[in-house]
């Protein structure tokens, strides 16, 4: 993970930003094709969820510069995803849907260091989100 790697997210994401409902729609739709299954998780109006989905990714796409503000933010949300059914092998699920999303709405601008960018960015979300995950279960189970 370098400062590389954030620059090609931040200046990507800004991309996506102004079609933002439009990406959301499309993320839930490949989500739920991938892996119906999901769809009974998630119990709210989609487009609520998709706002909130989005909110949540540009703030942690603005926060990539400042990890140690981050993290605890992250790991929080995935305290919360424990309660929302969420189990880790969902991510992946998660992370090709998020991958296919934004190659669709990026179309050329989403070359092979983009990909890699977003890859390594959504991989050390998930994983602090895991470990948010971990410390919860350890809290309800000491
Ligand atoms: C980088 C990864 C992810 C981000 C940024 C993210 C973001 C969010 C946000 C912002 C919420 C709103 C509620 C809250 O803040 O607690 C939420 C809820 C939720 N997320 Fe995620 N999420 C991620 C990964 C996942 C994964 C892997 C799953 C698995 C299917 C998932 C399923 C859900 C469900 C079921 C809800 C609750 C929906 C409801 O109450 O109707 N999320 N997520």
């Amino acid at each position: 993970m370098t400062n590389h790697h954030f620059v090609y997210v931040q200046r990507s994401f800004e991309a996506i930003r102004p079609i933002a409902p439009v990406a959301a729609d499309l993320f839930y739709a490949k989500l739920f094709d991938l892996d119906p299954s999901l769809r009974s998780m998630f119990k709210g109006d989609m487009k609520r969820q998709g706002a909130l989905l989005m909110t949540m990714l540009s703030a942690a796409v603005e926060g990539l510069d400042d990890l140690d503000s981050l993290v605890p933010t992250v790991k929080k949300l995935g305290a919360r995803h424990v309660g929302y059914g969420v189990i880790d092998m969902h991510y992946a699920t998660v992370g090709n849907a998020l991958i296919y999303t934004l190659e669709a709405a990026l179309g050329a601008e989403f070359t092979s260091d983009v990909r890699d960018a977003w890859l390594a960015v959504y991989s050390l979300l998930t994983n602090v989100m895991k470990q948010g995950a971990e410390e919860a279960n350890l809290a309800i189970a000491a």
